[in-house]
């Protein structure tokens, strides 16, 4: 039986997350071995010749899953029955800019582009959104397409996820795929926390193995909190192929579901659990079954996690108060 192409819309298209993205969609990475894909591409008219060349070597990709590639500077075009949207595109900070001015700038645009997904989207699409600030710029987006579900805007804080789960393969040894429950909560800033607090390395509770509170609050949580700002420093500009990668395994998990006795982390409109105030986009460990997500219910905080997940949840406030006063929230 022939399965029908997804529509996967990607925004900020010519830029270097972008280019690691893709060509994973493309190789079915994200959607599966199985499953078509559309592509819509969405970038800046400046930018449209670039997203023309990345288009080129897709098509010299001769990917067989690969159904089509349209590209557009026109929101409602590219978000035209999306099933899947992956929001990378957004105004990086330039000298002199204020944070009030790279809120107002990704305001505009976050607006621009929850209102196409509410007017174009499929009924059924899932939306992730990366450019930075990313809880925040989903939240514009959400409170901009009143007609689709809340639950559907979500943001990347899988890189930081992934990110805590290579500083504990550093740091025991053990194999990546044996590090589970890791957990990110909050922001996808440094604010955020890392928590290892319910984690497990090989079957054994991760901080028994580690068997160092020093390392896990002096280099463990700093390491995470900061690792993307180390990344611009080291390589003269931000992470892209570990954003790329991450965006590629939040999705996946969110549409094929989670391993068996593992979490994920994801930043989703809160429920009001864990007292994180319903609303905000805030990152929670999470499962995924059947195409859709839970906040992982019943964990125990203890006044050190309390104390952290506070602060971060108290910025991502700030964020929204800001916004909220620029009109876009
Ligand atoms: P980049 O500058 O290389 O590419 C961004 C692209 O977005 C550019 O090509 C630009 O023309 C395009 N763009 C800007 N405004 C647009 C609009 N209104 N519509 C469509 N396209 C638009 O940046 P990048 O390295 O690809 O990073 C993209 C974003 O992802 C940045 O905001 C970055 O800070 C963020 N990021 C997030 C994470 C995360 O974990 N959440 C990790 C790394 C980077
Ligand atoms: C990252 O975590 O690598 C990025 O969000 C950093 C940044 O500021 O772009």
């Amino acid at each position: 039986m022939s399965v029908s192409p997804v529509t996967v819309t990607v925004t900020g298209a010519s830029g270097q997350i972008a280019y690691g993205l893709l060509f994973r969609i493309a190789a079915g990475d994200m959607l599966g071995p199985d499953v078509p894909v559309r592509l819509r591409l969405l970038e800046i008219p400046s930018a449209v010749s670039s997203a023309e060349g990345v288009a080129m070597e897709l098509e010299d990709g001769a990917f067989p899953l690969l159904d089509s590639i349209d590209i557009t500077d026109n929101p409602d075009v590219a978000f035209s029955g999306a099933n899947v949207g992956m929001l990378v595109g957004a105004r990086p900070r330039s000298k002199g800019m204020e944070r009030a001015d790279l809120l107002s700038a990704n305001g505009a645009i976050f607006t621009a582009h929850g209102k196409a997904i509410n007017n174009n989207a499929a009924s059924d699409v899932k939306l992730l959104v990366v450019g930075n600030p990313a809880n925040t710029n989903a939240l514009i987006a959400m409170n901009n397409a009143p007609d689709v579900p809340n639950v559907r805007f979500t943001a990347l804080t899988r890189l930081d996820h992934n990110r805590a789960i290579a500083q504990v393969v550093k740091k025991t040894g053990a194999a990546a795929a044996s590090v589970r429950r890791v957990s990110i909560w909050g922001n996808h800033s440094a604010s955020q926390y890392p928590d290892l607090s319910h984690a497990t390395v090989e079957g054994k509770p991760a901080l028994d193995v580690i068997n160092d509170r020093e390392w896990v609050e002096n280099d463990f949580i700093p390491t995470v909190q900061v690792r993307g700002t180390a990344i611009i420093a080291a390589r003269g500009s931000s992470s892209a192929a570990s954003a790329a990668s991450a965006s590629i395994d939040h999705v996946r998990d969110w549409v094929g579901g989670t391993a068996e006795g593992d979490w994920v982390s994801m930043a989703v409109p809160s429920d009001g659990s864990y007292g994180v105030p319903e609303g905000l986009i805030s990152s929670f460990p999470v499962t995924c079954a059947g195409g859709e997500y839970s906040i992982v219910q019943g964990l125990s905080i203890d006044e050190f996690s309390r104390a952290r997940i506070d602060i971060s949840v108290n910025e991502l406030e700030q964020e929204r108060n800001a916004v909220r006063e620029l009109g876009f929230a």
